[in-house]
């Protein structure tokens, strides 16, 4: 699952104490175990290696240059869905034609960005969107390949905002839409429109979504080779699990032993296949430490109110995603033997875990047993190495957290904490 674990009653990253961590870099602070993200991305690529796929990170769940630069070192590629994550991904040193490009708004600037960084593929998710990269890769004359995301109208069952390949969805093109698409765009002179890509979810927990959905894209590519459309490249996306419970998720052998039967043969037929995964690998490499400024009573409620919260964490708040949380100093006794959602285990109390932001809805964990906590005991919020820090923002002006990542037994700060300074640094007043 991954490399945080309790010795004697204190939670270590790898070799390295988190209470040391919290000493030196204070809270709150996202805590990456490089030997955690290594780990996920080999048991992922060894597992699909039958089909030899380009492996795309998917830069939004994870994105600090220290990570990037691990993962691109492995070999990755990266899956972006913004300039910004361009920019990010080509300052690492990845050949940015392993890079491909996502994402239902992309910009004439850039579409020119990508277009001159010689990316690898566009992913191109309307008809709108094509012409318009056609007409930017003519006056730029720039060739690049381009696949076509369908809608393959598959229900993940998944929390219905990471839900995508359901027809409802503003993602890609309805799979009956494709075939004409092909036809309109197929001979395009500057984008050549030769991959099929697919992205249905984040995260799904099953193996038979994704066995519908390349089933659907298969016969989509059969049409399309009938017609005389060569499609070189199906692009599968991301989406699978992490393990915010223990055992909670598949692993990687589990989806891949259920997609290879399906895309062996092709492969041998010169077919590419790509993925695009980002919480698998990224998710349970990342621990974010907080720390317990009060204890109060309201009413019947018990809370710990910490310097961590919506603003630093946004998933419980925004999806009611569950994150385990647990002291990282604790008796023995209370050493959590599993993380899960319940654990039996004496004098806990039912504690409500809260932020500093002046909202309600400001929480990282509800209703929660938790052994007794008093002010300055220091918090490890788990499975937060995915769409935590990415999605941290400045609400109520507090300064973004600072980033650590740990190797063996050393550590180093990866981002700094930003300052009141930084706060203020683009405002003129
Ligand atoms: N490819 C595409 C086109 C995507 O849109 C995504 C995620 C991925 C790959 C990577 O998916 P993953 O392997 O990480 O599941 N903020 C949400 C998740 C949003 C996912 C967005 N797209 C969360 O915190 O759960």
């Amino acid at each position: 699952m991954d490399d945080f674990r309790y010795l004697d009653g204190s939670l270590f990253c790898e070799g390295v104490a988190m209470r040391e961590i919290a000493e030196h870099a204070g809270t709150p602070c996202y805590v990456y175990s490089a030997e955690t993200f290594r780990q996920h991305f080999i048991r992922l690529r060894d597992a699909f290696a039958p089909l030899n796929p380009l492996i795309c990170f998917s830069v939004k769940c994870c994105s600090n240059l220290a990570i990037l630069r691990l993962l691109t070192e492995l070999g990755a590629g990266m899956d972006v869905v913004s300039g910004g994550e361009l920019f990010r991904a080509s300052k690492v040193g990845g050949d940015p034609k392993k890079f491909v490009y996502a994402g239902v708004g992309k910009s004439d600037a850039e579409i020119r960005y990508a277009l001159e960084q010689r990316i690898g593929l566009f992913n191109v998710e309307s008809e709108m969107e094509f012409e318009n990269l056609s007409r930017i890769a003519g006056e730029t004359g720039i060739h690049v390949g381009a696949a076509l995301r369908v809608n393959p109208d598959v229900d993940p069952k998944t929390h219905r905002y990471t839900s995508t390949g359901k027809r409802e969805s503003k993602f890609g093109v309805d799979l009956e839409r494709a075939a004409a698409f092909f036809h309109a765009y197929g001979r395009d002179p500057f984008v050549s429109l030769r991959g099929i890509h697919l992205h249905i979810g984040s995260p799904v927990y099953t193996t038979d979504p994704y066995l519908e959905s390349v089933t659907k894209a298969l016969v989509l590519m059969d049409e399309l080779a009938a017609q005389g459309f060569h499609i070189d490249t199906l692009d599968l996306g991301g989406g699978f699990g992490a393990d915010y419970e223990s055992d909670q998720s598949p692993p990687a052998h589990e989806y891949a032993q259920a997609i290879i039967p399906l895309l062996r043969d092709r492969v041998a037929n010169g077919l590419r296949i790509i993925l695009e995964p980002g919480r698998t690998i990224a998710a349970n490499a990342g621990v974010l430490l907080t720390k317990v400024q009060y204890v109060k009573r309201s009413g019947d409620r018990h809370f710990a109110i910490c310097d961590a919260g919506m603003h630093t964490l946004l998933r419980p708040s925004h999806y009611g995603a569950f994150h385990f949380v647990w002291p990282t100093e604790v008796d023995q006794a209370l050493v959590p033997p599993r993380r899960a959602r319940e654990l039996f285990l004496p004098g806990l109390e039912r504690t409500e875990v809260v932020g500093p932001l002046c909202e309600t809805g400001d929480f990282l964990a509800e209703d929660r047993m938790l052994p007794p906590l008093n002010r300055g005991d220091l918090l490890a919020v788990f499975t937060a190495g995915a769409y935590g820090m990415s999605m941290a923002s400045r609400y109520n002006s507090h300064p973004l957290p600072v980033e650590v990542l740990v190797e063996g037994d050393r550590f180093r700060v990866i981002r700094e904490r930003e300052t009141y300074d930084d706060l203020i640094h683009h405002e003129m007043a």
